[in-house]
């Protein structure tokens, strides 16, 4: 039975910002459903102590540049899963998970570091396993010093590296100083691994250290390797296409289903959807909109507010969108600008449109149920998950074609605009209004959305066979 550790900055239940941490939290129970035998290694954040989790090692021995980390690790098992959480109270026992205030932390490269490090001691005294995977740039540091530092320490000397892109757009780029604080010295800093325009680049180092490259869906694995998605590493990643695949996301439907979802108020299926309309009243009222509101489409959105995720593209057409008989009704955070965009258009429209800034599991789960349409007009998006959560809630996405978008909403389950203009997304929202009155078509819309299946096994599957490809079996 093949083994396999992953590493990365978070995991679902434990500690989420975004769709990194759902894939953690289900993809390894799904691989062992699939026979194999998975593992997790994230940081112990300030607070972050489940019910039945025992310490398994104090003291870990984590040097950088000879000074001795203080690091002991905890551990839970869950569906089949240990999960291992990386306690460092120094760097992990803060307000934030990479950033307080809006500011990223100055240290998190060594923090990151440390986790990493931490991650291959436990590979090396605890698992063993026979594949490490690491995911983004957070953990991107295990296979840099794996390679650099443990090539031929005969506990992780066999271990076959995976590395998956969930978004070029964060690449842990630093300053040159930081390879000396992570105690690398000149020999990895060159255009072929770590050197990147001068700076540290994490993400390419471990792009170059693995065996393979995963990303989250087929498109994107092809768009990233465009000047216009790549971020500066696209020629890196032409070189390397035989080592680069896409494995579509998938969704844990114990968690994202309307039938079962303990968060929502009313429960509905397809054949039965009338919890749905109950859904729609209890959001509307969470959000503080009157009696009126109950009649006019609503649009959810739930989003980290980054640029990648469009909404700039709002900004010029608010004005006119609000003219249409339509409520909108968004949660997030994020950046201050795309932040702003919802704070001004709910305070000019407020008998329209409302935002809950911050991060609210409960009304996520509220928003996708109650809302009839979802909206993501990413300017690019590797996979995404809110679509396909959609999908299953009878939610109808209107996303643009780009990454996972377009892999996964098709013109019967959704709504798809190409180009990256205002004009195109107040064309395709015209057309979802102008849809959304015809009572049959668009029931039947629902329904084609509801009966799809991303469950995890397909994709677990995947990765399992390109793991066997990995160990030769
Ligand atoms: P990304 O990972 O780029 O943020 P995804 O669509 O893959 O985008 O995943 C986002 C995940 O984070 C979803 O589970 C979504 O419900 C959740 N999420 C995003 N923003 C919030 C928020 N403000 N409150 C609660 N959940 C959120
Ligand atoms: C990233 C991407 C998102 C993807 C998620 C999980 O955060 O932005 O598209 O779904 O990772 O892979």
């Amino acid at each position: 039975m093949a083994k396999v550790m992953m590493v990365a900055s978070e995991a679902a239940p434990f500690a989420k910002t975004g769709g990194l941490a759902d894939v953690l939290g289900a993809l390894p129970a799904a691989l062992v459903r699939q026979g194999m035998s998975a593992s997790v290694v994230i940081p112990k954040y300030k607070g972050l102590h489940p019910a039945g989790v025992e310490k398994v090692m104090t003291d870990l021995p984590v040097y950088i540049n000879n000074f001795r980390h203080r690091v002991d690790v905890w551990r839970l098992r869950r569906d089949g899963v240990a999960f291992y959480f990386v306690d460092a109270p120094w760097f992990f026992d803060r307000d934030g998970i990479y950033s307080s205030y809006g500011t990223d932390f100055m240290d998190n490269h060594l923090r990151f570091a440390v986790f990493s490090l931490a991650a291959l001691a436990i590979a090396r005294e605890l698992e063993q396993p026979d594949i490490l995977h690491a995911h983004d740039w957070q953990a991107a540091m295990a296979l840099i010093y794996a390679k650099c530092w443990f090539w031929n320490d005969p506990r992780l000397e066999h271990l076959k590296h995976v590395f998956t892109i969930h978004n070029l757009g964060y690449q842990g780029r630093f300053g040159q100083q930081a390879l000396w604080e992570l105690g690398l010295d000149g020999l990895q800093f060159h255009p072929e691994f770590l050197e990147f325009y001068g700076d540290v680049n994490l993400m390419k180092g471990a792009i170059v250290a693995a065996d393979q490259i995963t990303t989250v869906s087929p498109t994107y694995a092809r768009e990233i390797q465009t000047a216009e998605h790549g971020f500066g590493l696209d020629g890196l990643l032409r070189s390397r296409s035989n080592k680069l695949t896409g494995i579509l996301n998938g969704v844990d439907y114990a968690d994202w289903n309307p039938a079962t979802d303990k968060l929502l108020p009313a429960n509905y299926t397809p054949e039965d959807l009338e919890g749905k309309a109950a859904c729609k009243r209890a959001l509307l009222e969470a959000m503080g909109f009157g009696a009126e509101a109950h009649a006019r489409p609503l649009i959810g959105v739930v989003s980290r507010f980054a640029e990648q995720k469009g909404f700039d593209l709002l900004e010029p057409i608010g004005d006119v969108l609000m003219q249409e008989d339509v409520t909108v009704v968004a949660l997030g955070s994020g950046e201050p600008h795309q932040e702003w965009i919802f704070h001004d258009l709910s305070t000019r429209y407020h008998d329209k449109f409302r935002v809950w800034h911050g991060f609210n599991n409960g009304l996520a789960h509220l928003i996708e149920a109650g809302s009839d349409m979802f909206l993501m007009p990413s300017r690019y998006e590797p996979c995404g998950l809110n679509q396909i959560y959609s999908l299953k809630y009878g939610t109808p996405p209107v996303v643009r074609a780009t990454g996972g978008l377009d892999d996964t909403i098709e013109e019967s389950t959704g709504f798809k605009f190409g180009e990256y203009s205002p004009a195109a997304l107040l064309g395709a929202l015209r057309h979802v209004l102008q849809c959304f009155r015809d009572r049959d078509a668009w029931l039947e819309r629902m329904r084609l959305g509801m009966a799809k299946d991303f469950s995890w096994d397909r994709s677990a599957a995947e990765y399992v066979a390109l793991y066997d490809r990995l160990l030769g079996r």
